[in-house]
């Protein structure tokens, strides 16, 4: 099948850019449809205001080739520059989130080519996004695929879900942040042992951990996801950025120093209009009408 201009286009920028520097051909708002290669866009929720991608390679369990990972930043770039987008989600097509990076394209790789071309650079797109992100983990969430998971703001998993970091089978370790975001969510015991053995935890034994914070039955999953989206898609989007960069920073400085920078974001949120709407609303009775300011 052809590839729409926008594809080609939007392909070869990547190509050719390999994503460094600014990418001129991001568009204000989220491109849904046809406009990707290897991922699903589509826009959710009663005010269109969730940004629902698939991970869409259903043949390969969504192994993250350079393909995805390009179309995925693209979109979440996109996503990020569009005023209505209060939130999104990350999920997967088929039976998986996604099996890993494609071992098929780094079976050839060598030492020297991941250092020049940066190998794995470009992945950290949704650790970065400023926007709140979930990942609807469906069925196999894998070596990359757990870790991308990770990178996402919350883990909500279907009861098929199955989370791994099996790379010490394929003689390798954990690229993206497995061996670090991992150990600091579950502890070092669970996380050396998925480690270290490769072995997949089920999505009760990731909720258990605090790896996922629910499970839901697999047909309801993206529902729920959806839900809880627009749940937080209808709070101030400044506040809720501030609130993330607030919980992120937990897992970046000592007590101490997140205390003091919460409250600092704390003060900060009296800076806003939205925080006087807020407060102004539970006073008088009425729900609050946000305006992102
Ligand atoms: C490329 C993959 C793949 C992957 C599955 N496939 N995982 N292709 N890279 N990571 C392909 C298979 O080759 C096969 O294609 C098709 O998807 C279906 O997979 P099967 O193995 O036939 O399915 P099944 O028997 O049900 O087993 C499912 C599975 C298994 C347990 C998930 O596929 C598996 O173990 N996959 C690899 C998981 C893994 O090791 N992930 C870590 C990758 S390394 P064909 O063409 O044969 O039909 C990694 C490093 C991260 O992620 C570093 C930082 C990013």
């Amino acid at each position: 099948m052809a590839l729409s201009a926008t594809k080609l286009l939007r392909s070869n920028l990547f190509s050719s850019a390999k994503l460094v520097g600014t990418l001129s051909l991001h568009s204000k708002y989220l491109n849904t449809g046809d406009s990707y290669n290897f991922i699903k866009v589509e826009k959710k929720g009663a005010k269109n205001n969730v940004a629902l991608i698939y991970l869409n390679r259903p043949d390969a369990l969504n192994a993250l080739n350079d393909g995805i990972i390009s179309d995925l930043t693209i979109a979440l770039d996109d996503a990020q520059k569009d005023d209505d987008i209060g939130a999104i989600i990350i999920t997967g097509s088929g039976r998986a989130f996604a099996a890993g990076a494609d071992i098929k394209e780094m079976e050839n790789k060598t030492f020297q080519e991941c250092m020049k071309s940066g190998f794995l650079d470009h992945w950290n797109s949704v650790a970065k996004c400023t926007k709140p992100t979930i990942a609807a983990v469906n069925g196999f969430a894998l070596g990359g695929g757990c870790e991308l998971a990770m990178m996402c703001d919350i883990i909500l998993a279907s009861d098929k879900a199955k989370f791994g970091q099996p790379e010490i089978k394929l003689g390798t370790i954990p690229g993206a942040g497995g061996t670090q975001r991992l150990t600091r969510v579950v502890g070092k015991s669970l996380a050396m042992e998925m480690v270290l053995t490769g072995d997949h935890i089920s999505a009760n034994e990731a909720l258990a951990a605090g790896l996922a914070s629910k499970v839901y039955p697999a047909d309801d999953l993206l529902n729920k996801a959806i839900k809880t989206a627009e749940n937080i898609a209808s709070k101030s989007k400044l506040i809720v950025a501030m609130a993330k960069d607030a919980v992120n920073t937990a897992y970046e400085t000592t007590l101490a120093e997140g205390i003091k920078f919460e409250k600092k974001i704390f003060y900060a949120t009296f800076a806003t209009d939205d925080r006087k709407e807020g407060m102004t609303a539970f006073v008088n009775k009425r729900e609050a009408e946000f305006k992102d300011q």
